[in-house]
């Protein structure tokens, strides 16, 4: 079974056995009936790149549907299913003037992977609208709510990435939205220069969404259109000890202070100066637009595209001293 058109990169991969599941009861049969097999669970497949067929039984995580759940004057609660695509549930959340995920818009993938890697963009992470989710284990079809604390929330990580990674399947999300005093959150320098540009000054949650799509849309590679998982790597977070000696050397160093004691140096300006920017190897290549995007031009292997990444790795390493982390799951 083909997993191309499964995984946003466009990679061409075989799965052993693919199923896709529609209901929670059919999520605990199949596990049921799969006891002794090797699973992998798929989601929107918008955050992985697959070196390899998958020697398993693929579980493609399908379930729809979104509700609200509780609402009082300020706030609602809205639960959606894991395989609703993200993009279509902040549009839909706008449209009923629902606020906090609208610098999220445009984000590929389905919701029931948001919570991975709490997903972020413009100044907003998944964590300050998230109540709580669902899950399910793989082992024995156990239902777990996980609260916000439980989800040990961080820079694109969380509990799902590490201390329980691939042991649970996450079913539905829950999210507390506004439904006045909306927080328009425009802080991010990209986002108030577009609404400026646009004569917007008392913006609403469609105007901010809208200005997020635009700049998405001019930096970042529609994966329809063009292979690719978003960033490939996390921006690295450095020790200001460390950092400050780097700096000396690269006094022209992008960088943002995130603590007291650390910052952050976005791995886009790395790539940019390593000389990566818009080059392409065979059909992987790094994006023109935005070097932290790695794409694949048509028939890209999952390898050529890791070996890129290590290159860039390597690189970055030889000349600042620096080592990028892929937020990508390289499986
Ligand atoms: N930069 C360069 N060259 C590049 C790209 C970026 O010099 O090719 C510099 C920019 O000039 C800017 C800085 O890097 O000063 C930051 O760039 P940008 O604002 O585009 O954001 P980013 O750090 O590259 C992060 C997220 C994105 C998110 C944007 C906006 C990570 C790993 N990435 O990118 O998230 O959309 O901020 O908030 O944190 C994703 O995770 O898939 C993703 C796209």
């Amino acid at each position: 079974f083909s997993l191309k058109k499964y995984n946003t990169f466009g990679i061409e991969a075989k799965a052993k056995q693919f199923v896709a599941i529609h209901s929670i009861q059919d999520l605990t049969t199949i596990l049921q009936e799969n006891k002794t097999q090797q699973k992998f669970i798929l989601g929107g497949g918008s955050n992985m790149l697959l070196t390899k067929d998958i020697d398993a039984l693929v579980i493609h995580i399908d379930l729809k549907g979104k509700k609200i759940l509780e609402e009082n004057e300020d706030f609602v609660w809205v639960r959606s299913q894991a395989g609703e695509n993200w993009h279509e549930f902040v549009l839909w959340t706008i449209d009923q003037n629902f606020g906090g995920l609208e610098n999220m818009s445009l984000i590929p993938g389905n919701v029931g992977t948001t919570p991975v890697q709490n997903i972020g963009a413009y100044g907003t992470e998944i964590k300050d609208t998230f109540v709580s989710c669902e899950a399910m284990t793989v082992a024995n079809q156990e239902i777990k709510i996980f609260t916000k604390d439980e989800c040990h929330f961080g820079y694109r990580e969380s509990v799902f990435k590490n201390e329980i990674k691939n042991q649970y399947i996450i079913t539905s999300v829950v999210f507390k939205l506004t439904k006045k005093n909306h927080k328009i959150n425009t802080s991010y320098g990209d986002i108030s220069a577009e609404l400026t540009k646009n004569n917007i000054s008392n913006p609403t949650l469609k105007d901010v969404s809208n200005a997020v799509i635009t700049i998405r849309q001019s930096k970042l590679p529609d994966p329809a259109a063009l292979g690719n998982s978003g960033s490939f790597f996390k921006n690295p977070i450095l020790l200001k000890s460390d950092f400050e000696k780097i700096y000396k050397k690269f006094p022209e160093m992008k960088y943002f202070d995130i603590s007291e004691t650390e910052v952050k140096v976005p791995a886009g300006w790395l790539i940019e100066q390593a000389g990566f920017k818009g080059k392409r190897f065979g059909d992987a290549g790094i994006h023109k637009n935005q070097a932290l995007v790695l794409v694949n031009y048509g028939h890209a292997t999952g390898q050529e595209i890791l070996n890129v990444s290590k290159n860039i790795q390597d690189t970055i390493f030889k000349i600042f001293g620096i080592h990028i982390e892929a937020e990508v799951n390289v499986i």
